[in-house]
Formats: structure tokens, C-alpha cells, sequence
């Protein structure tokens, strides 16, 4: 028995056969950078949390968060920056301020179109990430 486990634990999908229904329903990594250049641009506008984001580089903001949730979605993409204790170290990140930002991302993928299926889905997918992410209360 223990042998089967360690046997299966071993067989990973191949790339071909991963389930990549939510990169789909997002139109691929063009509907997924859309959304991602939309919401770049709305959080420095945010009042809320805008002033994290003034004078940052948007573009490179979008360019990373595509290819992460690209990654995320199932795609043929892969996140190369930091992961996400690293990239928010120090900024003491609050819970409310980590919900306004889902929020400013719901705006911008409700702009976009995107399926309220797969708006929840790839919402489902960030969320564990609050705890790497939030370390004030
Ligand atoms: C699920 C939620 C979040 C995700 C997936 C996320 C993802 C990212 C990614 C991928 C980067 C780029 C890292 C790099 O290339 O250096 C980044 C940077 C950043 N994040 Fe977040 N983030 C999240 C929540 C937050 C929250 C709640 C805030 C503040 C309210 C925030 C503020 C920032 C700032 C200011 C930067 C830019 C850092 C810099 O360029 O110096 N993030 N985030």
C-alpha cells in the first residue's frame, strides 16, 4: 500500500493534460494581461490604498501579476518574481487594505467581462495568499 502511494505521488500530469478551463474562461494570457493592465491602473486611483502604488511602474506591475495569474489559471505561463512574502515585505499590509484590494480586481474584471464563475475561481486561488501578504492586523 505505502508503495502504491509513494508510486502515485510520484506520476504528475503531463503539461497537455492540466486543467487550464480558467485560463480559457479568462480568453487566454491576452484576456488575462487586459484585465491585469486595467487593474494596474485603477490602484494608484484607489483611495483607499492608491498611495501604495503612486509612482510605481504599472507596466511591470501588469507584467508580473499576468504572468502569476496566467500560472495560477492553468496557462502555459510561469511566475518568475518574488514570491509573495518576499515582494510585500515590510509594507505592513493590512487585512482591509488586502480587501480593497480584491475589490479594485473586481472592478477591473467586471470591466473586462470576465464570467462571474471565473472571476470567483481565480478570486478562490488568490486568497490564501493574504498570508504571506497582510502582517498588520
Ligand atoms: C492577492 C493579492 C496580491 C497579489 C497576487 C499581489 C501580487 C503582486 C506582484 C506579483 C507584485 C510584483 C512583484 C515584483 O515583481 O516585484 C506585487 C508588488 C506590489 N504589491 Fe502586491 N499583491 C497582492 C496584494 C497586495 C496588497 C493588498 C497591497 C497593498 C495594499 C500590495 C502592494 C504591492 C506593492 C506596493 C507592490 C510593488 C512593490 C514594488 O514594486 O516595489 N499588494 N504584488
Amino acid at each position: 500500500m505505502r508503495r502504491l502511494l509513494l508510486i502515485l505521488s510520484l506520476i504528475s500530469l503531463p503539461a497537455w493534460a492540466q486543467d487550464d478551463s480558467l485560463y480559457r474562461a479568462w480568453g487566454g494570457k491576452a484576456g488575462i494581461q487586459a484585465v491585469m493592465v486595467d487593474f494596474a491602473a485603477r490602484l494608484p486611483q484607489d483611495a483607499r490604498i492608491g498611495r501604495r502604488f503612486q509612482g510605481l511602474n504599472a507596466e511591470h506591475l501588469a507584467n508580473q501579476l499576468t504572468e502569476q495569474l496566467c500560472e495560477l489559471a492553468g496557462g502555459p505561463c510561469q511566475y518568475q518574481g518574488p514570491d509573495m512574502r518576499a515582494a510585500h515585505q515590510g509594507m505592513e499590509i493590512s487585512k482591509p487594505e488586502f480587501n480593497a484590494l480584491v475589490e479594485v480586481l473586481q472592478q477591473a474584471m467586471a470591466a473586462r467581462g470576465i464570467p462571474f464563475a471565473a472571476q470567483n475561481r481565480m478570486l478562490a486561488k488568490l486568497a490564501p495568499m493574504h498570508r504571506d501578504i497582510i502582517d498588520v492586523p
